[in-house]
Formats: C-alpha cells, sequence, structure tokens
C-alpha cells in the first residue's frame, strides 16, 4: 500500500510519517508547505499547478492522508475567505487528486463540529459548529465522504505529541518551564476535551486503511479535562515551574470565535470495531513519551 501524506511537516501527518515507516509492505511518501523538513516534498493543496509541486506521478498513492488547514480559530473569524480556502478549497483539491490516483482519501475533521451542549460526542451526535472554522470543517467532510463512501473522515481534538516544531498546547508548556520562564496564564475553566497523543491517531488511521474502512470516525483517548486541568496535570510533572494558571471562564476570555465548551470525543465506533486497540493518555506521555524530533 502506498500512502502519501500531505502535511507531514505536522503534528498529526510527521506522526503518520514516522509510524506508517515502521509498517511492513507500505511505502510513503509526506509533504511540506511551508516547513521543510529531511523526509518531505513540497506540496501546495491550494494550487495543483504550483511549479514546486512534486510530481507524484510516480509515486501514485492508494491512500492519501489530508492534515492540511487553516487551524487559528480565531484568526479564521476575521479572514472568512482565507479559512474556506485553506480548509475547503484545499480538501476540493485532495478529493481532485485522490479521484486522478483512484485513492482513498483520510481527511482529519474536529469536535468543534458540534455545539459543545453534550459532549464528549460519539459519531451519531448531530452537528451545530459555533465558528467560521467549525463551519469549514463541516463542510470539507460533507465533501470527503460524498466523493467516496471509501473515504474517512476522522474527527480528533486537543491533539499532543511529539513534533517538529513543539507547538502544541502540552509542548508550548513544557517548553516554558524548561527555559526557566516565570508566567502566569489565564486559562478557560469551562471548555472540556478528550486530549489524544497524534501517535494514536497515527495507529487509528494505519488499521482502519489497511481494513478498508470509510465513514466518519472518532478518534480520542479517555482522557476528558478542561484546558485548566490540562495545564495542572502537565506543571505536576515539573515540580521546579514557575507558572501560575489562572482559571477563568470563558465568557472572561474574550475569544474571537465561540468554543464548544463541553467539546471532546468518544472513539465509540472505533472501538467497537478494535476493542484490542489501546490509547495511551497524558500521563503515559508525561512519564516516558516526549521525544526531540529532529
Ligand atoms: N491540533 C489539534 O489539536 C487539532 C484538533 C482538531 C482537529 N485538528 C485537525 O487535524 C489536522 C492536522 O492538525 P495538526 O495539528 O497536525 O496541524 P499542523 O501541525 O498545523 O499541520 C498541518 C500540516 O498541513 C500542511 N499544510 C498547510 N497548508 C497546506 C497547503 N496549502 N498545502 C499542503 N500542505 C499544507 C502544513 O505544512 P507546513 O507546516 O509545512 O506549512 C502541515 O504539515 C488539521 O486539519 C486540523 O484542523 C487538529
Amino acid at each position: 500500500m502506498k500512502i502519501l501524506i500531505i502535511g507531514a511537516s505536522g503534528l498529526v501527518g510527521g506522526n503518520c510519517l514516522r509510524h506508517f515507516k515502521t509498517q511492513e509492505n507500505v511505502e510513503v511518501l509526506g509533504t511540506y508547505y511551508s516547513y521543510p523538513t529531511s523526509d518531505t516534498v513540497y506540496y501546495n493543496t491550494l494550487n495543483p499547478n504550483d511549479d514546486k509541486n512534486a510530481n507524484l506521478d510516480s509515486f501514485y498513492p492508494d491512500v492519501i492522508v489530508h492534515t492540511g488547514a487553516l487551524t487559528f480559530v480565531d484568526y479564521c473569524e476575521d479572514h472568512v475567505e482565507e479559512s474556506y480556502d485553506r480548509t475547503v478549497n484545499s480538501t476540493k483539491c485532495a478529493v481532485k487528486l485522490a479521484t486522478k490516483y483512484n485513492a482513498r482519501l483520510v481527511f482529519l475533521s474536529t469536535d468543534y463540529v458540534f455545539d459543545g451542549e453534550a459532549g464528549p460526542y460519539n459519531e451519531e451526535a448531530l452537528t451545530n459548529p459555533l465558528s467560521v472554522y467549525a463551519k469549514h470543517k463541516l463542510e470539507a467532510e460533507k465533501i470527503v465522504t460524498f466523493n467516496n463512501p471509501k473515504n474517512l473522515v476522522l474527527r480528533v481534538t486537543s491533539i499532543y505529541g511529539n513534533d517538529f516544531r513543539q507547538n502544541n498546547f502540552i509542548s508550548r508548556i513544557i517548553n516554558q518551564v524548561e527555559e526557566g520562564k516565570e508566567w502566569s496564564m489565564n486559562l478557560p475553566s469551562d471548555q472540556y476535551a478528550t486530549p489524544t497523543n497524534a501517535m494514536d491517531i497515527a495507529r487509528a488511521i494505519y488499521v482502519l486503511v489497511r481494513d478498508y474502512k470509510g465513514g466518519i470516525y472518532n478518534i480520542a483517548s479517555t482522557d476528558f479535562v478542561n484546558r485548566v486541568q490540562l495545564a495542572n496535570r502537565v506543571l505536576s510533572y515539573f515540580p521546579e515551574h514557575k507558572c501560575t494558571v489562572i482559571p477563568t471562564p470563558t465568557s472572561e476570555l474574550n475569544q474571537k470565535a465561540k468554543r464548544p465548551l463541553v467539546g471532546g470525543l468518544l472513539s465509540t465506533k472505533f472501538l467497537t470495531e478494535y476493542p484490542d486497540f489501546t490509547f495511551t493518555n497524558i500521563d503515559d506521555y508525561l512519564r516516558n513519551g516526549r521525544k526531540k524530533i529532529e
């Protein structure tokens, strides 16, 4: 099986690249867009005619994992066209690419497609996106599932893990602590999610594509925490830290985009089909999962 990962310089894509390379009978090719890494080639899903695009004909993928999106939720509120371009139009391009190679497409979506009135959510729950980013994700989901019943939409949330840029919420806290910085941070005490390690997402993607699964799956670990609890859990592993977390209700944070408050996901369908699959959790990662990626 040949798997093309669009966005292998990112958190999910990078973990996919590392995981798929360890699988027998899998050939993998990863792409970057603005952040070249040693084992990726350039590809721009916004412009299939971009001169710099790698020629994918010689690779001819069976599966395309598409991770690219504009993920700054607040920025998307004020940059609707750009958000549409980078989430919906880029997905249309990925769909065209998949059609060209007769490949199955894997699209990464979000728990933000729900309104956060009653999370964590299973796959049957009704969607009701609150923000521009979330609306565009939902639109892209529909394009992907409509195109081919063997395409996969994986809803994920609050991802952490090892990546080149160490730019996710947990990594950023750890970086500040390790630099010995003294800081305080207002964090929402009422935004709940189910943080998930990107490597678990990569493992789940692999078994799903190996088994020709299609449709919508939630992929989430069993931790269910708000941002304050998550930050404090991280800090508890660094007793020398000089950080103060100030629990703050969302209503006082002036975040531009509305967030689902009681969000998060239940991997109900996935775990019914794969009862032996184990998700790791935040403590596993903080105890012995951290690794520098170069
Ligand atoms: N992180 C989360 O907590 C979270 C939560 C819910 C859903 N998701 C979804 O999961 C997916 C992956 O998230 P992530 O955290 O892994 O994001 P990420 O680290 O920002 O990675 C995104 C990847 O997409 C690439 N990319 C961006 N624009 C592109 C374009 N026009 N053409 C080709 N590639 C492009 C980026 O390349 P460069 O970096 O080289 O520019 C990067 O490799 C996203 O769709 C996101 O919406 C993430």
